[in-house]
């Protein structure tokens, strides 16, 4: 049986991946992945394949121990990997609860490499693994420190097991939005006054999903970003010094921007 699989499919990115997937590959079924099962549940339908919901929480142990009873089971091979689930919180560090930033890490970096590494063993050349990251991958992001500092994480995670993982022909992309309109921001903001008021521009899920796919699997890339504005601010925060790139994003946020449009 060859599958895809789906994390953070029920909501944003990572169903606008299932719903999307099928325009480059046939699978049999499409394991997503979330806490919300009902949701989950409602993509039945939605595209060819038949729909595993599987309702687990990454931040649990648990979780790891039941998908990997899972695939023991079936032994599906696996097409495609998505680890689209991931929150972040943003503002100053001592109003985030460190709860909370320690959840960050366990869902955006240690969920991600579990997922993956215990997925890997069912994988077969030409099989891909995309890793949801973040253009904050790129530069330390005060106010968003343990978020961006995750995404950094995932962006060398991602492009080291690219290459080890070529010999065997399994891609490993990461993928790097900048601000996207999904549910992420009803989790993001810790006070009603965020220090975090500057979006410079607001990207469409589909969108960020189309090009991530057509990435994927019609280019060699390593690494995913949707828009000129993000690969143009990319390539320049590589040039300049982190202290000039981080006081320049410190003063945007004094110039609240786009802020009406996140949920809109
Ligand atoms: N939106 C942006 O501006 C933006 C920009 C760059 C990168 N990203 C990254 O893109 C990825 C997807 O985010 P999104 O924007 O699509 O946000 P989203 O709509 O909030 O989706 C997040 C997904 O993660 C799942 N999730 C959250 N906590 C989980 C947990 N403990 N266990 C299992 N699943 C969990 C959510 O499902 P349940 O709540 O049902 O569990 C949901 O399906 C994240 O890694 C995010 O960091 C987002």
């Amino acid at each position: 049986m060859k599958i895809a699989v789906v994390t953070g499919a029920s909501s944003g990115m990572g169903r606008e991946f299932v719903l999307q997937l099928e325009q480059y590959i046939t699978v049999d079924e499409i394991w997503v992945i979330a806490r919300r099962g009902e949701r989950l549940c409602e993509l039945q339908g939605e595209v060819g394949a038949k729909i595993r919901p599987i309702s687990l929480d990454l931040t649990e142990s648990e979780s790891f121990t039941k998908y990997s009873t899972m695939l023991e089971e079936e032994k599906p091979e696996v097409s495609l990997l998505v680890n689209g689930a991931g929150f972040g919180k943003f503002g100053k560090f001592e109003n985030i609860p460190l709860e909370d930033s320690m959840k960050m890490i366990d869902l955006n970096c240690k969920a991600l490499v579990m997922m993956t590494e215990l997925t890997l063993p069912y994988m077969h050349s030409g099989s891909k693994v995309i890793e949801l990251d973040s253009l904050s991958a790129f530069q330390p992001v005060p106010y968003i420190t343990v978020y961006g500092a995750t995404k950094a994480f995932v962006l060398s995670y991602s492009r080291a097991m690219n290459q080890e993982l070529a010999p065997r022909g399994i891609r490993v992309m990461s993928v790097n939005p900048g601000w996207v309109k999904t549910e992420f921001f009803e989790h993001a903001f810790t006070t009603n006054q965020s220090e975090i008021k500057y979006f410079n521009k607001i990207y469409e899920a589909k969108d960020v999903v189309a090009t991530a796919l057509r990435d994927l699997y019609k280019t060699n890339k390593d690494v995913s970003m949707h828009g000129a504005l993000i690969r143009w601010q990319t390539r320049l925060v590589k040039h300049l010094p982190h202290t000039l790139v981080m006081k320049v994003w410190m003063s945007q946020q004094k110039k609240p921007k786009n802020m009406e449009q996140l949920t809109k």
